[in-house]
């Protein structure tokens, strides 16, 4: 994205004006949009998400491998729900070097503290998250009820892992499938909720 572009998004988020951000998304060449969020979801797609998530109870999600954050600002202000984003390596991300963030990260040396603090988190969600052995250790050390996976329909050639549909949960846990939506206008991506039996 061009630097007017990330101005414009820095503009909206100042005003909270969540559905501009969304217009700017779609008014950019796939090829370039992507490079700044995986995943853009569109109005609507964000107002099931909010159905979803009160139909479930779910009121604070824990984004792992959240990136810029961008979605997750999204996310928190078209539904209102708590989300917070732990990330890799706070070095870079504070580096001038870095892509602009817009949420407030924890990083992952102190994911413990995280996860097991206070705060009980109702999801703990991954999108186009690409480390299968991490995935685990974050969800086996999850006491809360539900995992979203936010990913690639399979088959796109795009590799990430954990996939929508083919999760594989840490060894002795039994997740189901309960929610399932397409995501964004490009007909790839999938917003899929996985509760815990
Ligand atoms: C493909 S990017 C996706 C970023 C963002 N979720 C998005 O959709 O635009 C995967 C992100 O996961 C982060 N990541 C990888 N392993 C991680 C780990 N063990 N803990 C936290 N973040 C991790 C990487 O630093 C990277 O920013």
């Amino acid at each position: 994205m061009s630097a007017q572009v990330e101005r414009e998004i820095g503009e909206c988020i100042a005003t909270k004006d969540w559905r501009k951000v969304i217009d700017i998304g779609q008014s950019s060449p796939i090829e370039e949009r992507v490079k700044y969020l995986w995943v853009w979801p569109l109005q609507l797609d964000l107002e099931k998400i909010k159905d979803c998530f009160s139909r479930f109870g779910i009121g604070s999600v824990l984004s792992i491998g959240c990136g810029t954050g961008l979605l997750e600002w999204l996310i928190n202000n078209a539904t209102g729900i708590h989300i917070s984003g732990v990330e890799l390596d706070k070095k870079w991300w504070t580096s001038k070097y870095a892509s602009k963030t817009y949420i407030p990260l924890v990083f992952a040396e102190a994911q413990g503290n995280v996860i097991q603090g206070q705060q009980r988190w109702h999801a703990m969600m991954f999108c186009y998250f690409n480390d299968g052995c991490a995935f685990r250790e974050y969800v086996k050390n999850f006491n809360g009820c539900y995992v979203i996976i936010i990913g690639p329909k399979e088959g796109k050639g795009i590799h990430t892992d954990p996939l929508p549909f083919r999760v594989n949960f840490p060894t002795g846990q039994c997740w189901e499938r309960c929610c399932e939506l397409q995501i964004g206008s490009e007909h790839l991506n999938h917003f899929v909720i996985y509760r815990r039996q």
